[in-house]
């Protein structure tokens, strides 16, 4: 054979010389291997070089709000860092539920807030969301949001305006907070900037917070008032994605760009409401078998989500008028709501839970809500949908990923800020494709998926290794049996 003939022209001793270095490279390219691709450090597990976080909320700022709007700021951030399609908020997709779904990564019937109003079905007490945000015992149900986690591990938590900002939890606030007087504008753009200012310069600049939760009210207030497809709500997304720039430019002013991740996201979308003349309207008053005597508390009014508490021995007869009596309206018992939804174990739920279809609201004696817009809405509809966006250091950049939970985005913020998580009701291994691929091993996030890919690639390299080292013995040793006959 050609081969044996040129090998058989070097003398055994040469041959055995280049066989046992060959078998060196071998090895330590196996030896190496693991080392070569293993970086010194891990920023997220060590905690020393732990990069901070900010989260923003726009209130109701819906998945697709960048498609009829030049969203030159959005599109930068997009092109820096990443771009959900959208994301997914819990049901009941408003205002403080969902919000601190984001807080505590569960899921409404498990955090205890279940609407934006508390109320007490024997006094017949309603507090409105303003006033919601100071009673302690409502959100201190037994769920820690976040910043208190990360405060109890050590580090330092902001908030401004963010709901749940007010509240007591097991005896302790987040460190540093901001909340709105009463009667506060919440669409004044100069606010705005007074706002980011004093939470880039003062807060994490200055006080060098490790996390802070920030919250604007538009452009849920304008889609509200106008719907969803003016051009009121139109010129507020202009104003939102200004304010995505000016947060941007103070952030690298204060060289905080490789120091910070900033989540942008929002609780829910905006649908518009369809009105007498263009549909018939959901009205309990109105629908025969049912009567108000028969009912001890009612939460009506306020949307697509109604919830009635019947008088004694009342339910089934209030179930039975109510069920199937408009074809747009979904009447549950409590225990019977779909699963998919997570609204259905807690006390704070009333027996019969009504949901309207998209467009529909669940009115009470005659119509008294005169937005043009609404949202409480089935998670599924995709008007319910919120925007979603992430840049920083420990994220990819020029990544669009595919929908994901909101749920899911407290694991994800547990993990950057490199603190253990609560009990929850998310899972990182749906959000994390988004992050910079992790360097080394041993996260303190316990997710056993997290170095998959380094394994494999060690393993490989173990693998080739021998496999070449196997051939070139087996080569080398019929080279010699050759040379021998
Ligand atoms: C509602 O009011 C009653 C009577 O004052 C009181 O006993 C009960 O604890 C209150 N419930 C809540 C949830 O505040
Ligand atoms: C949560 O609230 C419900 C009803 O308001 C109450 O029965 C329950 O004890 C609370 N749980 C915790 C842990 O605070
Ligand atoms: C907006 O806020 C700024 C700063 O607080 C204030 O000076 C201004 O009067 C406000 N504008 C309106 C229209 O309320
Ligand atoms: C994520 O992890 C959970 C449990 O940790 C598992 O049930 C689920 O299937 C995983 N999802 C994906 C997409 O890998």
């Amino acid at each position: 054979m050609a081969a044996n003939q040129k090998k058989s022209r070097f003398s055994l001793k040469t041959r055995s010389l280049a066989m046992l270095l060959l078998g060196l490279a071998v090895l330590g390219l196996i030896a190496s291997s693991p080392c070569t691709a293993a970086p010194v450090q891990d920023s997220l597990s060590t905690g020393s070089t732990r990069n901070k976080l900010l989260l923003i909320s726009f209130d109701g700022f819906r998945w697709d709000y960048d498609r009829d709007v030049e969203t030159p700021n959005l599109d930068k951030m997009a092109w820096d860092g990443v771009k959900a399609l959208y994301a997914t908020p819990a049901f009941l997709t408003i205002t403080s539920p969902s919000h601190f779904t984001m807080l505590t990564g569960r899921y409404i019937e498990n955090h205890g807030v279940i609407h934006n109003m508390w109320f007490n079905t024997t006094t017949q007490e309603k507090k409105q969301y303003y006033m919601t945000q100071f009673v302690d015992s409502y959100w201190d149900n037994g769920s820690l949001p976040i910043w208190i986690t990360a405060q109890r591990q050590g580090l330092k938590a902001g908030s401004l305006h963010f709901p749940g900002t007010a509240a007591t939890y097991q005896g302790e606030t987040v460190m540093v907070r901001q909340v709105e007087p009463h009667f506060y504008d919440h669409s004044n753009e100069s606010e705005w900037r007074l706002n980011i200012d004093e939470v880039i310069d003062e807060w994490f600049h200055q006080q060098d917070l490790d996390f802070v939760s920030l919250y604007f009210g538009e452009p849920d207030l304008i889609g509200h008032t106008y719907g969803p497809d003016s051009p009121e709500r139109k010129e507020m997304v202009r104003q939102v994605d200004r304010t995505v720039g000016y947060i941007r430019d103070k952030i690298q002013d204060h060289g905080l760009t490789d120091r910070l991740n900033v989540i942008m996201t929002a609780d829910h979308g905006m649908t518009t409401v369809l009105r007498s003349g263009q549909v018939e309207e959901i009205i309990l008053s109105k629908i025969p078998g049912f009567s108000f005597k028969d009912i001890q508390f009612q939460l009506l009014d306020y949307g697509p989500l109604g919830m009635l508490l019947p008088k004694e021995g009342m339910l089934e007869k209030v179930y039975q008028a109510l069920k199937g009596s408009h074809p747009h309206l979904h009447v549950y018992k409590k225990e019977d709501m779909p699963e998919r939804l997570h609204y259905s174990k807690h006390p704070r739920l009333l027996p019969i839970i009504l949901i309207a279809d998209p467009g529909y609201i669940v009115n009470g004696f005659f119509p008294v809500h005169f937005n043009k817009g609404e949202h409480g809405f089935d998670n599924e509809a995709m008007d319910m949908k919120a925007f979603f966006r992430a840049v920083g250091p420990d994220f990819q950049s020029d990544l669009m990923v595919g929908p994901f939970d909101l749920v899911d985005l407290y694991p994800l913020m547990c993990h950057l800020l490199g603190i253990k998580p609560e009990i929850h009701d998310g899972h990182l291994n749906k959000s994390k494709d988004m992050l910079v691929p992790p360097t080394t091993t041993g996260g303190n996030d316990g997710d056993p998926g997290k170095n998959t890919h380094m394994e494999v690639l060690i393993g490989l390299s173990a693998v080739m290794g021998f496999l070449v080292l196997v051939f070139i013995i087996t080569i080398s040793y019929h080279v010699c049996k050759g040379n021998k006959a």
